[in-house]
């Protein structure tokens, strides 16, 4: 499963970057807003950060203003994977972009039926929300597990996402569903780093090694 990073701070980008492990990143609305700047050069300083996909979203719900941002977004750079909510409007956008070569991430999507709609219309990542369901009350892994069932039936190779990932047993839940990516959040990918049996293993080690220099020096 490949590692995206779900946020706009470039500070977090480029120090999970510098771990080795990053394949892509998601940014959101919501998350640029938290950063405060503006939202073009934000985009451009993490395309020079990583050189996996990044996805930068539309505002508009206008197919036509959709195709104007995601034109825009898309010159940004060669990596720039322009995310598009499912709508009717959103789908029409995704069709005339990804006819032009233009990746793009369907978004805020939350059932078997949408995801489908997506794949038609030529995305090419499909994002599941999955805390967002659990927020409801519904169960986000079955859908995500179901969506890669569907898209497996017919050939489908729209690359399916997990998102709005809220803990680290979401992202080994959406691995052994077989999700092809998951976006996670800073936070919890400093928490799969973490294990306190490796803390105190660390802990146990280096005691150990320092009994071992005494002997020595003895
Ligand atoms: C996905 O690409 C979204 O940016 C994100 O995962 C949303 O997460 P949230 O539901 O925690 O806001």
């Amino acid at each position: 499963m490949k590692i995206f990073i779900d946020t706009a701070n470039v500070e977090y980008i480029r120090e999970v970057n510098s771990w080795g492990i990053l394949d892509g990143v998601t940014t959101n609305p919501t998350l640029c807003a938290m950063e405060g700047r503006e939202f073009c050069s934000v985009i451009e300083e993490i395309a020079e950060i990583v050189n996996g996909p990044i996805s930068a979203e539309v505002i508009s719900l206008d197919r036509e203003e959709m195709i104007k941002e995601a034109r825009e977004y898309a010159r940004i750079a060669g990596n720039v994977i322009i995310k598009i909510p499912i709508t009717s409007e959103g789908l029409a956008a995704t069709k005339v972009v990804s006819s032009e070569g233009i990746k793009v991430n369907m978004t805020l999507v939350f059932s078997v039926n949408q995801a489908l709609l997506a794949a038609q219309a030529g995305a090419f990542y499909v994002s599941i929300f999955l805390g967002r369901l659990d927020d409801i009350g519904h169960d986000g892994i079955p859908i995500l597990s179901d969506v890669i069932s569907a898209y497996e039936n017919y050939g489908i190779s729209t690359e399916v996402i997990a998102a709005s990932i809220r803990h680290p047993i979401h992202v080994t839940e959406a691995a052994l569903v077989g999700a092809d990516i998951a976006t996670i959040p800073y936070k919890v990918i400093q928490a799969m780093v973490k294990h306190p049996l490796t803390d105190s293993g660390i802990s146990r080690f280096l005691e150990d090694w320092d009994k071992l220099k005494e002997i020595v020096q003895k």
